[in-house]
């Protein structure tokens, strides 16, 4: 496929590597289009991996993952525009983490809203899906990194858009439990779950871990 990754930092370039070495084409998109974390990510993964604007890898992508900064994330996807994004799936990453004040950062969007929601808002003709913000980037694409069994959380409005969803995460990431939340409403709690996360690292001294829900 063609797929379109929003952001050049840590979680784009994990993402966007990933999906290079499953065999797809894919174009990471930034605010400029010779963004030089972008370019040494094309050099390193050879003629499927490309990359523009966010306008371009929005294009491009067949579906597209959000992997920007969640301040910044609405924005990035008014630079990347509705005509490209229009009746595609936007797989959204992103934690709305404000770093404003120092460490722990604290969440811009909660309780009553969340950024998965203002998103699909603003972009109505998009499906929004929201996942795998609830790890850190290498066990969000190699879960079998964490011991044992855990889980990776799904929301989204739009039913069809969430079940090919979940057939990327089983089949292109390795996911053995997905847990279907529900609507995009539900991605308020798994945004929140990230001071806990934040904690959780600390303590633990490691971002390999992740969340097991037991019955
Ligand atoms: N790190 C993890 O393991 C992890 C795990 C789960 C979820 N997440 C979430 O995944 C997202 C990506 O994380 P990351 O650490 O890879 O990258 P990041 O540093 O949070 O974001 C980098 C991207 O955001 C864009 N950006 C930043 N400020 C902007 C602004 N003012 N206007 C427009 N674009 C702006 C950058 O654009 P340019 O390319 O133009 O610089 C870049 O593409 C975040 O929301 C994070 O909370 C991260």
């Amino acid at each position: 496929m063609k797929i379109g990754i929003l952001g050049t930092g840590m979680v784009g370039d994990a993402i966007g590597t990933k999906l290079v070495q499953l065999g797809h084409e894919v174009k990471m998109g930034s605010r400029s289009v010779n963004n030089e974390k972008a370019a040494a990510w094309v050099k390193k993964n050879g003629r499927h991996a490309l990359q523009g604007t966010f306008a371009d890898a929005a294009a491009f992508g067949e579906i597209v993952f959000n992997c920007t900064s969640g301040m910044a994330s609405l924005d990035v996807l008014r630079m990347a525009g509705a005509d490209n994004l229009k009746g595609k799936i936007l797989i959204d990453v992103a934690n709305p983490l404000d770093f404003s004040k120092g460490m722990p950062p604290s969440l811009s969007v909660c309780n009553t809203d969340s950024l998965g929601e203002q998103l699909q808002r603003a972009f109505p003709e998009t499906k929004v899906v929201k996942t795998l913000n609830t790890m850190n980037c290498q066990v969000m694409i190699n879960p079998s990194l964490v011991k044992g069994e855990h889980d990776v959380f799904v929301s989204g409005d739009d039913a069809d858009a969430k079940a090919k969803v979940i057939s990327i995460l089983k089949d292109w990431f390795g996911w053995k439990s997905v847990i279907d939340l529900g609507d995009i409403k539900t991605a308020r709690g798994v945004e929140m779950l990230l001071p806990f996360w934040i904690t959780l690292r600390g303590q633990l001294q490691t971002g390999t871990f992740n969340f097991k829900i037991a019955q």
